[in-house]
C-alpha cells in the first residue's frame, strides 16, 4: 500500500472563496482541528498578501507541532521573504512557490516569454533553497500547459532544489483521463520525478475535483490537495473529506492509503462551516445533513434489516454521533465539555471554567443552546487570551 499525503488548503484556497474572510483566530482554530485531523501539510495563508495574514501564518507555525505548515509565494523574492519570516519557527515549514506556465496565462498574465519563466522559477527555488528545506513548487494552469514545455521547467527547477511538484487543474477544465495522462507523460520524461513528491491540485468548475485527484494518483502522484467541504476559489477545490474517505471505503480496489483521522471529519467540516458561513449542501457527500438520512420506505426497510444494504459508510467513521446531546439549563460541566470537544475545542482548566459559567448564565435566558451560542461563547473566551 502507497501513502497519499494530504496538504490541505482550506486556509489558503478555501478563504479565497468569494466573500469568506477568516480573523486569526479562526484560522488558528482551524488549523488545531486540521491538525487533529491528521493532514499531512497545512497551508496557512499567503503572507505576502496582508498584514493579518502574514500574522495568522506565524501564528499558525508557532502553535501546530504534528505537521508541515506552508505559505504561498509568488515567484518573486519579497513574497518568498515574507514566507520566511512567517514559518521560520515551524517544526517543519515549507515553501510554496509558484509560476503560471500555460501558453494563456504567460503571454497575457505574466507578460514573459517561455524561456523568461523557466529563467524565473530556476533563480526563485535557488532563492528559496538558500531559507528552506522543504519547497513544492506548482505549475499554475498547468493542466493547459504544452506537456514538453511542462516536463522541461520541472526538470529544471527539480535541478533548483524543488522537493515537490505540483501540477495545478487551476481553471478546472480538464478530463480525469486528461489529467491522469499528465501525470503519466510527466513521470515518464522528467530524469529525477521520482525523487520528488508528485502533487495534483484541482478546481471543481466542472465538477471533476475528486475524479481528476483519483486520476492523478492513479498515475503517479503521491500527494492530493484540497480544502475541507470543498470550499475555494469559483466553484472550489477537491474535497479532502470525500477524498479521504472514498480511499478508506474502497481500499479492496485502490492500494493507497491516507493518514487521516475519519473521526475527526464531521467536527472539521462543522467548524469550516460555521468560521466561513459557508453551509454545507445537505446532499453534499460525506458531510451533508442527508448524506445518512434514508427517505424512501423500500430504502429504509433495507436499512432497517441490514445497514449495509444501502449504507456504504457508517456515521461513526466520519465521527457523527447519533446521541446528539441538547444542552439546556440541566446539563452538567461533563456534557458541557463532551459537547463543546465535540465541536472541536479543547480548552485548559481555567478557560473551560470560563466558559462553563457563560453557558449556565445563558441557560438562564435560553430553553436550548445551540451549536451557534456555543461557538460564539467559545470565540469570546479565546478572544479574551
Ligand atoms: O489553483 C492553483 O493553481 C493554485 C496554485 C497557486 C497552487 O491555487
Ligand atoms: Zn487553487
Amino acid at each position: 500500500m502507497t501513502r497519499i499525503k494530504i496538504f490541505d488548503t482550506t486556509l489558503r484556497d478555501g478563504e479565497q472563496s468569494p466573500g469568506v474572510n477568516l480573523n486569526q483566530l479562526e484560522k488558528l482554530e482551524l488549523a488545531k482541528q486540521l491538525e487533529r485531523l491528521g493532514v499531512d501539510v497545512m497551508e496557512a495563508g499567503f503572507p505576502a498578501s496582508s498584514k493579518g495574514d502574514f500574522d495568522a501564518v506565524k501564528n499558525i507555525a508557532e502553535t501546530v507541532k504534528n505537521v508541515s505548515v506552508t505559505g504561498l509565494a509568488r515567484a518573486v523574492k519579497s513574497d518568498i521573504d515574507a514566507c520566511y519570516e512567517a514559518l521560520k519557527n515551524a517544526e517543519s515549514p515549507r515553501l510554496h512557490v509558484f509560476i503560471a506556465t500555460s501558453p494563456i496565462h504567460m503571454e497575457y498574465k505574466l507578460k514573459k516569454t517561455p524561456d523568461e519563466v523557466i529563467e524565473t522559477a530556476v533563480k526563485m527555488v535557488e532563492y528559496g533553497k538558500t531559507k528552506f528545506d522543504q519547497i513544492e513548487w506548482s505549475a499554475e494552469d498547468a493542466s493547459r500547459t504544452d506537456l514538453e514545455f511542462l516536463a522541461k521547467i520541472i526538470e529544471k527547477v527539480i535541478d533548483a532544489g524543488a522537493t515537490v511538484i505540483n501540477l495545478p487543474d487551476t481553471v478546472g477544465y480538464t478530463m480525469p483521463r486528461e489529467y491522469g495522462a499528465m501525470f503519466k507523460y510527466i513521470k515518464e520524461n522528467v530524469p529525477n520525478i521520482d525523487k520528488v513528491d508528485l502533487s495534483c491540485h484541482c478546481h471543481d468548475d466542472l465538477g471533476m475535483a475528486l475524479a481528476n485527484s483519483f486520476a492523478a494518483i492513479e498515475n503517479g502522484a503521491t500527494q492530493v490537495e484540497g480544502t475541507i467541504n470543498g470550499i475555494g476559489e469559483r466553484a472550489g477545490n477537491a474535497s479532502l473529506e470525500e477524498f479521504a474517505v472514498a480511499l478508506n471505503i474502497r481500499s479492496d480496489y485502490y492500494p493507497y492509503y491516507s493518514n487521516m483521522v475519519l473521526k475527526e471529519i464531521k467536527r472539521s467540516s462543522d467548524m469550516v462551516s460555521k468560521f466561513t458561513g459557508m453551509v454545507v449542501p445537505g446532499n453534499k457527500a460525506v458531510v451533508g445533513r442527508n448524506a445518512f438520512a434514508h427517505e424512501s420506505g423500500i430504502h429504509q426497510d433495507g436499512v432497517l434489516k441490514n445497514a449495509s444494504t444501502y449504507e456504504i459508510i457508517t456515521p461513526e467513521l466520519v465521527g457523527i454521533h447519533s446521541n446528539n446531546l441538547v444542552l439546556g439549563k440541566h446539563s452538567g460541566r461533563h456534557a458541557f465539555k463532551d459537547k463543546i470537544n465535540q465541536l472541536g475545542y479543547q480548552l485548559p482548566e481555567e478557560k473551560l471554567k470560563e466558559a462553563f459559567v457563560a453557558f449556565k448564565l445563558l441557560t438562564d435566558r435560553k430553553k436550548e443552546v445551540t451549536d451557534d451560542d456555543l461557538f460564539a461563547i467559545l470565540t469570546d473566551i479565546q478572544t479574551d487570551v
